[in-house]
């Protein structure tokens, strides 16, 4: 019989767990009997029912906007929790629009979210799991860190970046005794794209481009895979308890793309990314 994932992972902890992957997620890990501490900026996004069986996420307020807050309220859950067996660092939004057109002020907070703050969590929850000598910590990237959306340009920056964190963490924790996961998410029908900010007052003069590559991402995101596909690659990443970069989503998109573009030069790639957005 297959082993239940508590027996490798007691506890985790989850950032954006309220909803879309990172809902998916704690409720797979609820249901392998692990126990979980999950973060929203507003906790009564987490009076829904538990999804298995009555077991609940412990809730943890947390934004990413506030890095030194954020760092202390995940030290306050380890505390409480005996330590984290295992993080997942799942948080994060995006931003759409020309990026001569929006507030540089915007752009950086997004990185410094998604991309510093996270670091600092990261560093906590990996520093702690190497005195332990185990444990897991995952980085939720995006596929975008290997194909950067159009008008994207602070999400694409903080994704490869934190790929590249995930990358190093790999090379250093081998034989260390902890696993880190570079997960790579495809799209995935989640609330991801109803809470991206888009300024309407931030108009540059490709408007129309801009418009174009938001209708074509748009329309492929409202046919994608639900957030459970997610979650049971990310399980069987887990079981498999070994570091590496897994790529989750449909077919074309975790799989195809990210072979036939080794195949082949990077300006390739840039045009077929420029007739599938519509961009100029
Ligand atoms: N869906 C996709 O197609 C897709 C594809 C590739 C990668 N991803 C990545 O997967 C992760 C989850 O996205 P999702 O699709 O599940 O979207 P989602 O449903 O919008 O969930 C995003 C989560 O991030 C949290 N969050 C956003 N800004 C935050 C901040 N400043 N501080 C703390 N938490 C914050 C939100 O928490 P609260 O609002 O509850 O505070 C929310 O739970 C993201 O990192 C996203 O980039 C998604």
């Amino acid at each position: 019989m297959r082993r239940r994932l508590s027996d490798l992972h007691r506890t985790a902890f989850v950032t954006g767990a309220a909803s879309g992957l990172g809902r998916a997620f704690s409720g797979m890990l609820l249901a392998e009997g692990v126990r979980v501490w999950g973060t929203s900026r507003d906790l009564s996004r987490f009076s829904e029912p538990g999804p298995a069986g009555g077991n609940r996420v412990s809730p943890v307020l947390l934004d990413l906007a506030d890095p030194a807050g954020a760092e202390a309220a995940y030290r306050r859950a380890a505390a409480e929790a005996g330590g984290f067996d295992l993080v997942i660092n799942n948080a994060g939004y995006g931003v759409f629009g020309d990026f001569a057109a929006i507030d540089a002020a915007v752009w950086r907070a997004q990185v410094e979210a998604m991309l510093v703050a996270t670091l600092g969590l990261t560093h906590a929850a990996y520093r702690e799991m190497r005195v332990r000598g185990r444990g897991c910590l995952v980085n939720v990237s995006s596929l975008a860190a290997e194909f950067p959306l159009p008008y994207m340009a602070g999400y694409n920056t903080a994704k490869a970046g934190l790929s590249a964190l995930s990358e190093s963490l790999i090379q250093e924790a081998r034989g260390s005794g902890v696993a880190v996961i570079d997960f790579r998410p495809g799209d995935y029908n989640t609330g991801f794209n109803d809470a991206i900010r888009r300024d309407p007052a931030a108009a540059g003069p490709g408007e129309a481009s801009v418009d174009r590559a938001w209708r074509a991402i748009d329309a492929m995101f409202r046919g994608s895979p639900e957030p459970g596909r997610a979650a049971a690659d990310l399980l069987a990443a887990l079981r498999r308890n070994r570091s590496g970069i897994v790529r989750s989503g449909g077919f074309f998109q975790a799989r195809a793309a990210p072979f036939l573009a080794r195949l082949v030069p990077a300006c390739v790639v840039r045009a077929a990314s420029r007739r599938y957005f519509g961009g100029r």
